[in-house]
């Protein structure tokens, strides 16, 4: 996990941020032993904690920090409900984030038969930039279809189908290369709004059914090496690619029947 979405802070003056005591008085709070970092009693003064990622807990209570912005790029599973709760019991993203020290909520949202990158936070600024249409942040998929489109049908979604709610159209869409069977084709498909269930409806639109959907990225922000049910924080430099409006219009040499460009990154 990457740890850098803030900078460590002595411990004393994180219990004392998140406005439960005085820095003295958490300090007596750790000589008595009634302070733990990740299960562990910590009793020296000056030990410094990470706030998005340790566990701080006074008295057996968890301790939330004060005013932290958090950023979580997620790989939600197929079978998982983009919800925080769920009167009928179905698993949700929020099964994934109970360790963490702050609520976050989903930007946006994933189908629940969809898997890829969600966006979690507790920055609604940065929520609403995300989501909003005007904001037209591109955000890609890979789309297995029951068949082959033709040139001709795949230009439609470019030029606009009409779905449910008005027209909607793709920026682009271009057949790539996975797995091998002949009855199926995967597609990536790159849109700039978020309606419901927009790729399955203009994929229908056009005589097919989405059989499988996985969100590769958000902007510029990739799923990388995410494994489905991980989860990473976003610095600064993550936060700026999610935000992006740009979006990289594929070489030739990425055209149909070669590689699909969306390469897994590293750090973020
Ligand atoms: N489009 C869909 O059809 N489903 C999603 O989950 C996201 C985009």
């Amino acid at each position: 996990m990457d740890r850098n979405i803030d900078k460590l802070i002595r411990l004393n003056k994180f219990i004392a941020d998140s406005g439960i005591t005085s820095r003295r008085r958490a300090d007596d709070l750790i000589r008595e032993g009634s302070v733990q970092v990740n299960g562990h009693t910590v009793k020296e003064l000056g030990v410094r904690v990470h706030p998005g990622k340790d566990r701080i807990t006074v008295e057996g209570k968890l301790v939330r920090p004060a005013n932290q912005r958090l950023y979580v790029a997620f790989y939600k599973p197929e079978n998982v409900l983009t919800s925080m709760s769920d009167p009928h019991g179905r698993p949700t993203v929020k099964d994934y984030m109970e360790e963490l020290p702050v609520r976050v909520y989903p930007v946006g949202r994933l189908d629940w038969d969809t898997e890829g990158l969600l966006l979690l936070t507790n920055d609604g600024e940065f929520a609403q930039k995300v989501a909003h249409p005007r904001a037209a942040i591109p955000k890609t998929y890979l789309a297995k279809l029951n068949g082959v489109p033709t040139r001709e049908q795949l230009d439609k979604l470019l030029r606009g189908v009409s779905i449910p709610g008005g027209k909607a159209s793709a920026i682009h869409v271009s057949r790539v290369p996975l797995g091998t069977s002949q009855q199926y084709a995967w597609y990536k498909i790159i849109i700039n709004e978020g309606r419901n269930r927009q790729v399955r409806k203009m994929f229908e639109k056009i005589g097919y059914d989405v059989k499988k959907l996985k969100r590769v990225a958000i902007g510029k922000l990739e799923i990388g090496h995410l494994k489905k049910g991980q989860y990473v924080f976003l610095g600064p430099k993550g936060i700026e690619e999610a935000l992006s409006s740009e979006w990289e219009r594929p070489s030739k040499k990425f055209r149909p029947g070669s590689r699909p460009t969306n390469r897994p990154k590293g750090r973020r």
